[in-house]
């Protein structure tokens, strides 16, 4: 991996007082974006915003100057049962990850993964494997998961996109 220079900045787990924080950081989002990660349209009240953090997965942050420029969400609810070992994976889903415009490039999306990788190493039970969807025509992304040892374990088909699944065990 690259060396890139970071700024100095905060990595915060938001919690139901961040409304105002993370409705500033959704105007951000496309219209695409604002449909696929959170499937309400592309205006955000406080209620659609309170809704999204009171959900019971995590969602971390990059703060500079008290803003939001980098979020990412953990969903930590999901097992998988694999039928020829028989036995159930805990995993947990990554998704919504994604910088403000203007940024890309600079290390922010790794630093963000870095920290959502150490959020799942703490979780208890410990879990097992990482994994998320990523659309396979998005280089950055699929670059990103793979330096931090992400592997494609599967390709689908979903709204004419060709999208891969990928997974990251935990030692
Ligand atoms: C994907 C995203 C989070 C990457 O964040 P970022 O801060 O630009 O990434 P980084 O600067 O940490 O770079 C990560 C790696 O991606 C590579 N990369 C960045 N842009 C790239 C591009 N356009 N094409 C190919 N690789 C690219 C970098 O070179 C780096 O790899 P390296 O360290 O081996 O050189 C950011 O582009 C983004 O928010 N995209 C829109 C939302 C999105 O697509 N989210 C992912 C949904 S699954």
């Amino acid at each position: 991996m690259t060396e890139r220079k970071v700024r100095k900045m905060l990595i915060k787990e938001l919690g139901k007082k961040d409304v105002a924080l993370l409705q500033t950081f959704l105007l951000w989002l496309t219209p695409t974006a604002l449909k696929t990660w959170y499937h309400y349209g592309t205006t955000f009240t406080r209620q659609n915003v309170e809704t999204i953090l009171a959900n019971s997965d995590y969602k971390l942050a990059c703060l500079e100057k008290n803003k939001i420029v980098a979020l990412g969400h953990l969903h930590d609810f999901a097992w998988k049962f694999y039928p020829e070992r028989e036995i159930h994976h805990r995993r947990v889903r990554i998704c919504r990850l994604g910088i403000v415009s203007g940024i890309t490039g600079q290390g922010y999306g790794t630093l963000l993964l870095m920290e959502l990788i150490e959020k799942s190493r703490l979780l208890k039970p410990p879990v097992e494997e990482i994994y998320l969807s990523v659309s396979a025509e998005n280089k950055a992304a699929v670059k990103l998961y793979s330096n931090f040892g992400f592997k494609i374990i599967q390709e689908f088909n979903d709204r004419a996109q060709t999208n891969y699944e990928m997974v990251k065990k935990l030692d």
